[in-house]
């Protein structure tokens, strides 16, 4: 799967799945942008993307922004000469029950998962259209089915389904492709985060009793983010270890 000589913005890649994603793409000889909401975790996975013997740069931005976006998508082209593939990575949860959700809860997480890969895969598109070439990768989640306590959540993974299909009917004429992944539970800083009882839980609703690793994911991503995927285009593989295959947990 070719990514040789291509230009990618991953962006939230200063950790879990993007961070995964960013090394698997330099690995295959792209040039990556990597970003993040914290510098120092931008600092660190270039550097490390550099000792592994791959390309990247590193920018700093709240991809909630749009004044952000537009300048983190600028500063990619004007690294790399062009910008190719970006993945939609950035993503965060605030579980609670329908009854105890917050306004907050409810308007950050859909700024966070969804209005950001709407912003940047305005920006994205609008290079990638002159160029006649995209590939654009939207990190969903298996969650979009449905689960307790993410209606938020959920919802904002659901629409960044529907906005991946959209934006493959748009994009298509332009060269550019759009597909989302939906991945299951991946051992990440995120599910490290997680009360020990609800990791548990969620390790016993998997089928084969086991989650994921960013490299499951990152192996997806490559294979959405290659010249090879030019015919597949709106979308969404699951990398969920067959959980998206039932709706309740296992009892
Ligand atoms: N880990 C899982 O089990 C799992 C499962 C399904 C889907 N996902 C999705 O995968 C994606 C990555 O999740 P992860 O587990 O690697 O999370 P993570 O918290 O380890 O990484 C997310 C990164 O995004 C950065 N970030 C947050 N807000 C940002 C913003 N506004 N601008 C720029 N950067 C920002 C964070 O600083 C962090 O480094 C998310 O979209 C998440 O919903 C994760």
């Amino acid at each position: 799967m070719n990514v040789r000589g291509r230009a990618a913005l991953v962006t939230g890649s200063g950790s879990g799945l993007g961070e995964g994603i960013a090394h698997r793409l330099a690995a295959e000889g792209a040039a990556v942008m990597v970003n993040d909401i914290e510098a120092d975790k931008v600092e660190r996975v270039v550097a490390d993307v550099r000792a592994a013997g791959g390309r990247a740069e590193g920018r700093m931005a709240d991809v909630t922004r749009k004044d952000q976006v537009e300048a983190l998508v600028a500063a990619t082209a004007e690294a790399f000469g062009r910008l190719d593939i970006l993945v939609n990575n950035v993503g965060t949860a605030k579980d609670r029950s329908i009854f105890k959700m917050e306004e907050q809860d409810w308007d950050t997480v859909l700024a966070v998962n969804l209005k950001s890969q709407f912003l940047c895969s305005q920006a994205a598109a609008q290079r990638m259209g002159r160029q006649g070439y995209g590939r654009i990768v939207n990190i969903a989640s298996r969650a979009w089915l449905g689960w307790w306590g993410q209606a938020n959540y959920a919802a904002s993974k659901g629409g960044i389904v529907s906005l991946t299909r959209t934006l493959a009917l748009e994009l298509g004429k332009y060269g550019i492709t759009v597909n989302a992944i939906a991945p299951g539970v991946i051992d990440t800083p995120l599910y490290q985060s997680l009360p020990e009882d609800t990791r548990a839980r969620l390790m016993h609703a998997q089928p084969g009793l086991k989650i994921g690793h960013p490299r499951d994911v990152a192996w997806a991503a490559l294979f959405f983010a290659s010249d090879e995927a030019a015919f597949v285009t709106g979308q969404v593989l699951y990398v969920c270890g067959g959980k998206s295959l039932y709706a309740t947990p296992a009892v």
